[in-house]
């Protein structure tokens, strides 16, 4: 094992040799934040994917995210530091148990979060994350019945936000459905001025009483543009990484979760199975790579498409 001043010398000169682009989630350990060309939520590393000249997209996140890059770009060479990065919510929505799901309401159109592998997208009409899925829903006529997967605390939280009675598939996430209503409601007893900012995968007790909801960059923008010092922050811990930077002067606590009595850090293990040293062996070794299938690449496209067009 090498120091950690090696791998990042290392990832930049083969970066610019290769011509690759970093991109980064908020999840992601701070020294690859810190080493990325851009660091966002789902929607926008969709985005950057499309955008980008790189020939190799190096996509530090989860398999769902680097699979969705490599459908937007069948051409560019997609690798992730370590495969086995899954989601508990694309990982309990398999292609066979959704597909008699489906069956079950033939007259339902199916919009399905991001948070899925490739063969659900393809099964999908509409693809939405949680920055967009108010509108993608919105978009669609009041009297068409839906099906939302696979988070059913996002699903309950867009039936509210837009007054529909989605069909929920029956998953969560792991990390955000672990807050503790009790402990939150203690810690925002002891900061009585703190804000409360939730992400919608968390349940719905969280929501109630959060003051802002949203993705992890409508989160970030939230804490950074708000009048307020102090902020409980219900999502992953890797997203302080970058306020810490903008917002040195805040306060930011991490919501508790029911396990925890020491840190009070929710980390998402899939996210973290991700290090440096694995960023710069599959830039190094261009591996391991994402590919898809062309036909289901094709139609996995489509509803992505539909939610970029919308948002
Ligand atoms: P964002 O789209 O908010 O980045 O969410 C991704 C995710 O996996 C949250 O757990
Ligand atoms: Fe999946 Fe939850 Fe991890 Fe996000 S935080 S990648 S939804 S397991």
């Amino acid at each position: 094992m090498n120091t950690p001043e090696f791998y990042i010398s290392e990832i930049q000169k083969l970066r610019k040799e290769k011509n690759a682009v970093i991109l980064a989630h908020y999840y992601q350990d701070e020294a690859i934040q810190d080493i990325a060309d851009f660091v966002g939520d789902s929607l926008e590393l969709a985005r950057k994917a499309i955008e980008t000249e790189a020939d190799i997209i190096v996509f530090a996140g989860v398999s769902f995210m680097a699979e969705t890059a490599k459908i937007l770009n069948p051409n560019k060479k997609v690798v992730l530091p370590d495969l086995s990065a899954g989601c508990s919510l694309a990982d309990n929505c398999v292609a066979e148990d959704f597909a008699k799901f489906k069956e079950r309401y033939p007259d339902h159109k199916v919009v399905t979060y991001i948070n899925t592998s490739a063969e659900i997208k393809a099964m999908s009409d509409y693809v939405c994350t949680s920055s967009n899925a108010v509108k993608v829903i919105n978009s669609i006529p009041a009297d068409q019945k839906i099906l939302f997967a696979p988070d059913k605390n996002l699903g309950a939280y867009l039936n509210k936000q837009t007054g529909r009675n989605m069909v929920l598939w029956d998953g969560s996430c792991i990390v955000h459905e672990a807050f503790s209503l009790e402990k939150l409601i203690e810690l925002h007893l002891e900061y009585p001025e703190a804000k409360i900012v939730a992400h919608p995968e968390s349940e719905d007790p969280i929501l109630r009483v959060a003051h802002s909801i949203g993705s992890t960059s409508q989160m970030m923008n939230y804490i950074v543009n708000s009048p307020s010092d102090t902020f409980i922050v219900a999502t992953e811990v890797g997203i302080l990484h970058q306020l810490k930077k903008k917002i040195p002067n805040k306060t930011l606590i991490p919501a508790p979760s029911h396990e925890d009595n020491t840190c009070a850090c929710s980390e998402c293990a899939f996210m973290k199975v991700n290090t440096i040293e694995k960023l710069y062996l599959c830039l190094r070794d261009e591996l391991p790579e994402i590919t898809i299938d062309e036909t289901l690449r094709k139609k996995a496209l489509l509803p992505i498409e539909k939610m970029l067009a919308l948002s």
